[in-house]
C-alpha cells in the first residue's frame, strides 16, 4: 500500500501550498472517505482513499505527467534566472512542486517534451537500454545520400570520438527543401545536430514529434500543454 502524509497529498492534488494544505486541514475543510480529517500527518493511502475538500472531491495521483508542445527560446530546464523555462508555461491547475523536464531539448527544438515530477518515470524513459526512440523532424540545409543514411543506420563515430547507437533515418523532402526524420533512443548533447553535421548536413529546424508509440498532439498550441492520459503514458514504452 503506497501511502502519503494528508497535507502532502492535498498540496500535490489540489494545486496548493503545502502550507495552505495545513490551513485547509486545520480550518475542517478536507475529508478523507467522507469524514473530516484534522491532522495534516494523517496517512493516506494513495490508491484507494477519496479525499476532498470543500466538498469537491479530488482524484489522488502520486505523480502528474504533461505533454507540452514546446516553443522555440524557451529552456528544457524546472527553473532559471533569466530565461523562461517550460515549467515556467505550464498552467497554475496543473503546477506541483517538484515538476522538471523528462530529458531536454534544445533552446531552439520544438514539440514533444514530457513534464513530470516521477524520477523513476524519467529514467526508464532516458536510458539507453530502455530502447524508448524518440522521432525528430529535421529541416536540413543539404539532402542526407544514401552512404551518410547508411553511416547513421550503424552507428555514426562523431568527431570528438563520441560513438553513437544505431539510428532509424528517412530522408525526404517538402517543397523542394530536405528534410530527414530521425530516431534515436539516447540523448547526448545535441545529438541529432551533431549527427547530420558529421554527414555535411546541417539542422536549420529540429522539432520532436514522438516518443516511444505517443506522438505529439499537434492540437496544442507552441507552449501550450495537457495532462496526459493514462492510455498515452503506456504508449510511451510500447514502440
Ligand atoms: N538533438 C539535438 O541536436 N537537439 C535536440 O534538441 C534534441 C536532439
Amino acid at each position: 500500500m503506497a501511502t502519503q502524509r494528508l497535507d502532502k497529498v492535498t498540496a500535490l492534488n489540489c494545486s496548493v501550498s503545502r502550507r495552505d494544505a495545513r490551513k485547509l486541514i486545520k480550518e475542517g475543510r478536507v475529508s478523507v472517505n467522507g469524514g473530516v480529517a484534522l491532522r495534516a500527518e494523517t496517512e493516506i493511502d494513495t490508491e484507494n482513499d477519496k479525499i476532498s475538500v470543500d466538498g469537491v472531491n479530488y482524484e489522488i495521483k502520486e505523480h502528474v505527467y504533461i505533454m507540452m508542445n514546446k516553443p522555440s527560446g524557451v529552456i528544457s530546464a524546472s527553473e532559471d534566472k533569466n530565461k523562461t523555462t517550460v515549467v515556467d508555461l505550464v498552467p497554475p491547475e496543473l503546477v506541483r512542486k517538484s515538476l522538471f523536464p523528462a530529458g531536454r531539448l534544445d533552446r531552439d527544438t520544438t514539440g514533444l517534451i514530457i513534464i513530470t515530477d516521477d524520477g523513476a518515470f524519467t529514467h526508464r524513459l532516458l536510458s539507453p537500454s530502455h530502447h524508448v526512440y524518440k522521432r525528430y523532424i529535421a529541416k536540413l540545409d543539404a539532402p542526407l545520400g544514401e552512404e551518410s543514411v547508411k553511416r547513421l543506420e550503424e552507428g555514426i563515430l562523431l568527431e570528438d570520438g563520441t560513438q553513437c547507437l544505431p539510428a532509424r533515418v528517412k530522408p525526404f523532402e517538402e517543397n523542394g527543401e530536405p528534410f530527414a526524420q530521425i530516431e534515436i533512443r539516447e540523448g547526448k548533447y545535441h545529438q541529432v545536430k551533431r549527427m547530420t553535421a558529421a554527414c555535411g548536413s546541417h539542422v536549420v529546424e529540429l522539432r520532436r514529434v514522438k516518443i516511444g508509440a505517443l506522438c505529439l498532439d499537434e492540437s496544442l498550441a507552441p507552449g501550450e500543454c495537457r495532462e496526459m492520459t493514462e492510455e498515452e503514458l503506456s504508449l510511451i514504452f510500447e514502440d
